[in-house]
């Protein structure tokens, strides 16, 4: 989604905003565009991809020592030139760059043509450089407290005026980061933008702006108040938002599940779990998860962990569902929110909702000191480090096991004791992972004799029900194969009527519960000439008989199958994409991060 990187210092901002942008390149995005002050304002911007619009529009060449930049996903007008960002005010003096939806738009676009500014874009986020020239009277940060006022909706806002030396910023819902070094000041949506530059950042909170001048930043709310903020330290480097000689950032993170992994357990297995809590959990009668996408279907096993080990009732909803159809939580329960940004608009919302109503908030989350981590009243981090290719990969898996943990704990709770033989499990794991990782080149066999079907069907049971799920929706998300996953008992219900030579059958088919009546579901697709793809416990012969194609994962606990089975369904949709020749990390339509509704 849309991207914000700002910079006033000492040294020429275009190259270090053209570089920002490039960073922020994986979140998606249609247009890009900069504006910066070097006596006067100057405005670039266009449809496209960063590499054709700076072809075009040369921002190399631009001088001055501030200027804010954007990268733009349409919501609101279709993607062109004159809706890409910066956007400028009638005179000229002021530019904006927006994340976010400002939602009464359409109310304040006539208010403002009726005084008589001249509004150009189909955008709604023109209206807040007109709001900003119609109350300015020589205050910069003033004029945007008073302009903000007025609307209603999300931004994560950055601003320049061709009078003054200094870059406002300001949120409302959707994230802003302040870095400093020295005497250079830096802005982000988004910390991997100039996470290159420092690491010592400052959170915005919703409803603070901020003035930002070299080396310099002042805070306040849109009273006026001044707000106190401490610097945070954010742990990644940068070279683990570095290829490192993959081809794709989705690849490189597949393979760094056998290493990713490890950092969930870190400090937390022993002979208790030690997950640092806040409050308490023990009284919690009722889990509920909420989620979207990928992390979503972490919930979907979170939710078989925490009833089968933890014996708690477990409910899993879609974050968007859940905030609008007026969930009966409240004290006494827990509510569980996975988000591997920690900033998905609707799982914040949800969140808040759930604070509302007076339920316990637990963030699961990856990204540290997002808003979603820092709103929850407590969470587990996932550490699964930067994970730049859209489709997640590494987050999902990290996401599974700190849902395992947390299920062990809430068992600790009520005074059980944790299975030695699991946490040794679970300490096998990497290893594992790692075994699966060497079938690459397998997979990507296989990858070559399916790619060309334009339908695929995943079947799992169980636990493995939400793996089907994952397996399908990471084949849809890059490949543009439409693909479905299912329980594999209701298949008779509906899907089997799609099964002939043309359909592959993704099953997934460990050894242990359920596996005879896999056993049949395969049969059935086997009697009707479907292809099948099987996911097997090592040793299992038997499977060949009906498989046209086998990926042996290491024998695990039933609960931890969903972490080694994911492995070769996401390689087998990286390769099916890359043999297509798309754009793996970027792919259509889609964005890492869902800051808007
Ligand atoms: C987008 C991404 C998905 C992700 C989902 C939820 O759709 O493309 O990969 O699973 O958002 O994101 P979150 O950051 O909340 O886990």
């Amino acid at each position: 989604m849309c991207g914000i990187v700002g910079y006033i210092g000492k040294r020429r901002a275009a190259p270090l905003l053209l570089k920002g942008l490039r960073r922020l390149e994986y979140r998606g995005y249609d247009s890009a565009g900069m504006a910066v002050i070097d006596g006067t304002l100057i405005l670039r911007k266009d449809r496209g991809k960063i590499e054709q619009v700076d072809n075009r529009h040369n921002f190399e060449e631009l001088d001055g020592i501030m200027g804010i930049a954007h990268t733009r996903w349409a919501t609101h007008g279709e993607p062109n030139q004159k809706n890409a960002h910066p956007h400028i005010d009638c005179t000229g003096d002021v530019a904006i760059v927006h994340n976010g939806i400002i939602e009464n738009y359409m109310t304040l676009r006539e208010l403002l043509a009726r005084e008589g500014h001249s509004l150009t874009t189909d955008t709604d986020s023109e209206i807040i450089a007109h709001l900003i020239e119609k109350f300015y009277t020589g205050d910069l940060l003033g004029s945007v407290r008073k302009a903000l006022m007025q609307v209603q909706g999300t931004y994560g806002l950055a601003i320049v005026h061709k009078n003054h030396d200094e870059i406002v910023v300001a949120r409302n819902g959707s994230p802003l980061i302040i870095g400093v070094r020295g005497d250079e000041t830096f802005t982000a949506s988004d910390a991997s933008a100039i996470l290159e530059h420092t690491k010592k950042m400052i959170y915005l909170e919703d409803g603070e702006v901020a003035s930002l001048r070299p080396g310099r930043v002042m805070v306040r709310d849109l009273h006026d108040k001044e707000m106190k903020k401490n610097h945070e330290t954010i742990g990644w480097d940068l070279a683990e938002i570095e290829k490192a000689g993959f081809k794709h950032f989705m690849l490189k993170e597949i393979f760094e599940q056998s290493e990713s992994i490890k950092n969930v357990m870190r400090g937390r297995l022993g002979k208790k779990i030690k997950l640092s809590i806040k409050g308490d959990i023990k009284g919690c009668g009722r889990v509920v998860i909420v989620a979207c996408g990928t992390s979503w279907h972490a919930a979907l096993i979170g939710r078989y962990l925490i009833e089968k080990i933890a014996k708690i009732p477990t409910e899993v909803d879609c974050s968007s569902e859940f905030r609008y159809r007026n969930p009966l939580v409240g004290p006494g329960d827990l509510v569980v929110f996975i988000s591997q940004s920690g900033e998905t608009a609707d799982t914040l919302a949800a969140l808040r909702e759930a604070k509302k109503k007076g339920a316990k908030t637990m963030g699961i989350i990856n990204v540290v000191g997002s808003t979603i981590a820092r709103e929850s009243e407590t969470g587990i981090y996932i550490h699964a480090g930067p994970e730049i290719g859209v489709a997640s990969t590494k987050a999902y898996t990290n996401q599974i096991l700190a849902l395992m943990l947390l299920a062990l704990d809430l068992m600790q709770s009520k005074d059980g004791d944790v299975d030695e033989k699991m946490i040794s499990e679970i300490k096998s794991l990497p290893g594992k992972i790692e075994s699966v990782l060497q079938e690459d080149k397998r997979i990507h066999a296989i990858a070559r004799e399916v790619a060309d079907h334009n339908n695929f069907l995943y079947l799992g049971r169980g636990i493995n029900y939400p793996t089907a799920l994952e397996g399908a929706l990471k084949l849809k998300e890059i490949s543009y194969i439409h693909a479905e996953g299912y329980p594999a008992a209701e298949m008779k219900h509906g899907p089997i009527a799609l099964i002939d030579e043309n359909m592959p059958v993704v099953f997934i088919a460990n050894r242990g519960k359920g596996y005879d009546k896999i056993i049949s579901n395969m049969e059935e697709v086997k009697a009707r000439r479907g292809k099948i793809i099987a996911i097997a416990t090592e040793g299992d012969n038997e499977i060949k008989r009906l498989a046209d194609w086998v990926i042996y994962v290491p024998r695990t606990a039933d609960e931890l199958t969903p972490l080694v089975n994911v492995i070769p369904l996401q390689l087998l949709a990286y390769h099916v994409a890359d043999i297509k020749e798309l754009d793996v990390d970027k792919p259509r339509n889609l964005a890492k991060s869902v800051t808007v509704e």
